[in-house]
């Protein structure tokens, strides 16, 4: 293997322990760093996230407090919910889990959020306001894949950057952040012609396809930073979107799938969290 493997372990428990002792100086402040998440319904991998986001706020010393509604709850019930969630003084961050139920309408759960309070980042606001380079919340994976290019001294300024993928949630954010950070950045899509041609100008490729080793080798420039955002199960096994050993072998850095950007959205998660506190100062 040619590549440097990008540890997104050790990466985001750098970031977790930075935040417990950030969480430890605000409470002595006075401000108990507070998310709020609410689950609908009974979906297992929602429940494995929700728990996992609840440990990770424990651990960091933030609280957290878990809303569960049933399956079947009406929409009033969730828009509720998510109002009282934006009264309460006490609440700095607020999280709706996603999927949602088919007949609840998720677009509209998201618009009512408080945007000072949207620690996912997927406000129209919060979406606007990175758009326009102004202060926002930024979706957690996409923050997560800047905080690992930082760690590897991975500097975009000047790079040809390539997304695959062009989702609200990684593909479109992660482009604003990446030419935020003064890259030349392509988005590709389902429906870009000769893919490959583009991928292989990338220095930085940027893989969010969820399609289980859809890059392969002769997409990826030679020591390109190849990042791999997919999560798939294939035969009961985790992989990502990348051909993880034929590219290890051309690209200059890599994330691994489980261990690269996955364990990077909890973290961001907190970060996010904290972040909401400081601004509110209360
Ligand atoms: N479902 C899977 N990932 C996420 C996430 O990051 N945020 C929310 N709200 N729902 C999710």
């Amino acid at each position: 293997m040619a590549a440097t493997l990008i540890d997104g372990r050790a990466v985001a428990r750098d970031v977790k322990e930075r935040i417990a002792v950030k969480t430890a100086e605000m409470i002595a402040w006075g401000i108990t760093p507070h998310l709020a998440v609410v689950l609908v319904g009974e979906n297992p991998a929602s429940q494995v996230y929700v728990r996992n986001k609840e440990n990770a706020c424990i651990k960091a010393g933030i609280r957290s407090t878990v809303i569960r509604l049933d399956e079947d709850c009406t929409q009033q019930t969730l828009e509720d919910t998510v109002k009282k969630l934006n009264d309460d003084e006490s609440v700095h961050g607020i999280l709706v889990q996603l999927p949602l139920p088919k007949h609840l309408d998720e677009a509209s759960v998201l618009r009512l959020i408080d945007p000072d309070k949207d620690v996912d980042g997927f406000h129209a606001m919060n979406s606007g306001r990175l758009m326009n380079g102004q202060p926002a919340f930024v979706p957690c994976t996409p923050l997560g894949v800047m905080e690992l290019l930082k760690a590897y001294d991975i500097d975009p300024n000047g790079k040809r950057a390539v997304v695959i993928g062009r989702s609200n949630i990684v593909g479109k954010p992660m482009a604003m952040l990446l030419l935020a950070a003064n890259a030349t950045v392509t988005i590709c899509h389902s429906r870009t012609q000769n893919l490959a041609e583009i991928t292989r100008d990338a220095d930085i490729l940027v893989a969010a396809v969820g399609r289980a080793n859809f890059v392969k080798a002769d997409m990826v420039k030679p020591g390109a930073a190849v990042i791999d955002v997919g999560i798939n199960r294939v035969d009961g096994k985790l992989v990502g979107d990348v051909d993880f050993d034929a590219v290890s072998e051309v690209a200059g850095h890599i994330t691994p799938v489980p261990g690269g950007v996955g364990q990077m959205t909890i973290a961001m998660l907190l970060c996010n969290t904290l972040d909401a506190a400081a601004k509110r100062g209360r």
